[in-house]
Formats: C-alpha cells, sequence, structure tokens
C-alpha cells in the first residue's frame, strides 16, 4: 500500500506530466462534455460584484475567469493549481482581476479569512490528506463565507466513463485499483465520505444535491475513439498496453458506444454531486 507521500507525490507528478498536458490537449472536448453540469455550479455558486473568490485546482482557469466576471471589478479570484503547465494556460487569459498561482492547494499559505467563496469545478478529489486540505481551505474563508464545489459521483453512476472502460479491460493489462481513500476522479462518489471529510475539517452540515445530465462524448463512434486513450483512466490502461490490445479494446469500446449514438452524438449519463457548505 503506499503512503499518503507517496499518493501526494503521484498526483503532483500526474498533473505536472502526462495528465496536465493530456488535460490541455484535450481541454475544448472536455469543455463541451461538462458545461452543463459547470453552468450548475456556477450558479449554484452565485459569486457576487466584490467578492473574493479562490477557485481550488483552477487548470486553465475557465471558472476562473466566469467567476471574475461575476466579481467584476471590485471583486477578485485567487486560481491555484498545483500544475505549472495548467497554471501558464490560466494566465495567459490576462484577467484584470485574476491572478493566479501554482501550488498545493492542501499546503498553500492562503491568507487566513481572506474569501467570500472557494469554489471548485472537479479540483478537490485529488488530495491524498483531504481532511488537512479542507481544514488549511477552511482557514482561508471568511467567517460568513462558503464553500462550493462539483464532483463526480460513483463510476457505477456515471455510465459515460465506466462503459468504455468496461468494454475495454478484458483486452488490456490489470490496472491498479484505487483505495477507498485513495485520490483520484470517483473519490468524492461516496457522500458520507465527503460528509465526513468536510465535518472533520470544521465544515458545518454539508448540502449534498445529486446532479444528472447526459455527457456529450462526441459527434460519432469514430470520432470518439480517435480521442478515447488521450485522457484519464483509459489513457493510463493505454500507456502500458500493446498496439495490438489498444486495437482489441478500442474495438469493445466502439461496440459498448453503439447503443447510445443519436443523431446528436454519443451520449451517456453522468453524475455528480454538487457540494455546499458553511464554515462550521
Ligand atoms: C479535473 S482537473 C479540473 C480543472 C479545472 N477545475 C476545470 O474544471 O477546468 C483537476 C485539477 O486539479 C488540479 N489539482 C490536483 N491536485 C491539486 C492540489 N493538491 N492542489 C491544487 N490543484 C490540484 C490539477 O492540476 C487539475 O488542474
Amino acid at each position: 500500500m503506499k503512503t499518503r507521500e507517496e499518493l501526494a507525490a503521484e498526483q503532483a507528478a500526474y498533473w505536472n506530466g502526462q495528465g496536465g498536458q493530456a488535460w490541455l490537449a484535450a481541454f475544448e472536448r472536455i469543455q463541451r462534455s461538462i458545461a452543463g453540469f459547470s453552468d450548475d455550479v456556477l450558479t449554484a455558486a452565485a459569486a457576487k460584484p466584490g467578492e473574493k473568490v479562490l477557485d481550488v485546482g483552477c487548470g486553465t482557469g475557465e471558472t476562473s475567469e466566469a467567476l471574475a466576471r461575476a466579481v467584476r471589478d471590485t471583486g477578485h479570484v485567487l486560481g491555484v493549481d498545483i500544475s505549472e503547465v495548467l497554471v501558464s494556460a490560466a494566465r495567459a487569459r490576462t484577467l484584470a482581476n485574476a491572478t493566479f498561482e501554482v501550488g498545493d492547494a492542501a499546503t498553500y499559505g492562503f491568507e487566513t479569512a481572506a474569501f467570500d467563496l472557494l469554489f471548485s469545478r472537479f479540483g478537490v478529489m485529488f488530495f491524498a490528506e483531504p481532511v488537512q486540505a479542507f481544514r488549511n481551505l477552511r482557514r482561508a474563508l471568511r467567517p460568513m463565507g462558503r464553500l462550493v464545489f462539483l464532483c463526480w459521483r460513483t463510476p457505477q453512476e456515471n455510465p459515460w466513463g465506466l462503459v468504455p472502460m468496461r468494454a475495454a479491460m478484458p483486452f488490456l493489462p490489470p490496472m491498479e485499483r484505487p483505495g477507498p481513500e485513495d485520490p483520484g476522479q470517483y473519490s468524492f462518489g461516496d457522500r458520507t465520505r465527503v460528509e465526513r471529510i468536510l465535518t472533520e475539517a470544521g465544515f458545518a452540515s454539508p448540502s449534498f444535491r445529486p446532479l444528472d445530465r447526459t455527457v456529450p462524448l462526441g459527434p460519432d463512434i469514430p470520432t470518439v475513439l480517435d480521442n478515447i486513450g488521450k485522457f484519464g483512466p483509459i489513457a493510463r490502461a493505454f500507456a502500458n498496453a500493446e498496439p495490438a490490445q489498444i486495437e482489441k479494446a478500442k474495438q469493445a469500446i466502439g461496440e459498448a458506444l453503439r447503443p447510445h449514438a443519436t443523431a446528436e452524438g454519443v451520449r451517456l449519463g453522468g453524475a455528480c454531486w454538487l457540494v455546499s457548505a458553511q464554515p462550521g
């Protein structure tokens, strides 16, 4: 079993290496797939003119830009992300009222009680020690402030990810399964775990709104298959596979996706938690 330090180092290396590069390269496509969920979390966050906002794991800064528009020139957004390449992309937006810093949000020395809103779109599931990380974030929040973030529910509730993965697995080398307390894309799927983390970190009565939306994977199956190994768990599995294994896996994915190919593109269900909490 890996130690917490090893898991944290693995995440930092991933987002500063292949993971960050792949997220950046695939970002336009990812953005289209998550647009509905993204609107939901930005609406729920309801950033107001004059507010100070922290965008945790801000990536390329797309949500930071939306938040910066909402807080207007009297407010400010700080985007923090562990990935240098993604922070560079965020800085290239050159926003007058947003700044971006490279750092681990779990340990970053934020100003105490500085923010009205702690926000994140899919950026808080990768902490090796989530209670400590949320304690650090909690310290940065004003007494009347709020935490609002979006995370995926379980793989079983997310066929957009599960259907291709299940189809591919028999043809690929065995993959390491993350433990229930390990960081990763679906690590916040279990609501009771997230409740425990937030409560231990000093947040009060967190609320969980389930969001269910269709996730568009691409216009047609050949396009989806062209892109499927470029980011995420399937990319990791492909990285250790032979070309012939990848070919077979892609064929199987194509078959599995056929029932989900519609005139509007290849679309499967997706499920998120919209989590809100206040300081306790
Ligand atoms: C799935 S991406 C989401 C990016 C962005 N929030 C978005 O929605 O476009 C996860 C992000 O979390 C960042 N991240 C992972 N661990 C982090 C940490 N400990 N501190 C800060 N950022 C982290 C990654 O570098 C990556 O940009």
